[in-house]
């Protein structure tokens, strides 16, 4: 697994080998599903409860393959790739679903269920997430002073 320097707490479930890159935050009690490939880019918060999902079972359950193979049959499951970029915010108990791509700096609202692509800059939120305004509108003029070093994960639980 490529995770980028270990920034986060140990009470969130990995699977697959999910690519974490530096400064992510990840909190209590999350499913980070790396299996059918997951990006965390830089600066990324994952709040707590979050799941980010790359793989999914349906197909396989209704058609009683795990019962009629005895096994699980890794063809059957469903995989998609997942993006989170830079900077974005993932509120507590969000759930983002397979094949989506969150665009840098956004914002998803807390218990929202992210089922397609949500651009650069977006706050999103709600079943399921739509766009509702404009990320820059918590932009601080202060954001491009801040370094990582400075960045204190004890203040941003
Ligand atoms: C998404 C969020 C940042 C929006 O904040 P905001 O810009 O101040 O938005 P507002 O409170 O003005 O709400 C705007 C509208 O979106 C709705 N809304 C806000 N958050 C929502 C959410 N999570 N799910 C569904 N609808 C939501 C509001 O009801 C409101 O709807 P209305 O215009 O019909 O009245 C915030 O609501 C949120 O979910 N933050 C995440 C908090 C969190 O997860 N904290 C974890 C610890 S860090």
């Amino acid at each position: 697994m490529n995770r980028i320097g270990k920034e986060y707490n140990d009470f969130c479930i990995i699977m697959g080998e999910p690519i974490i890159e530096k400064n992510v935050w990840i909190g209590y009690f999350t499913v980070i599903d790396g299996q059918g490939g997951l990006i965390i880019e830089e600066g990324v918060e994952i709040s707590s409860g979050a799941k980010i999902m790359s793989h999914s079972t349906e197909w396989r359950c209704i058609n009683e393959r795990r019962i009629i193979e005895g096994a699980i049959n890794k063809a059957e499951i469903s995989y998609k790739s997942v993006k989170i970029e830079k900077f974005s915010f993932i509120g507590t108990n969000a759930v983002i679903l397979k094949g989506v791509t969150i665009g840098h700096h956004s914002i998803i609202g807390a218990g929202s269920v992210v089922t397609t692509d949500i651009p650069p800059y977006s706050i999103a939120v709600g079943v399921p997430a739509k766009v509702i305004g404009d990320s820059r509108q918590f932009r601080d003029e202060g954001i491009r002073e801040i370094t990582p070093s400075k960045i204190h994960h004890s203040d941003i639980l």
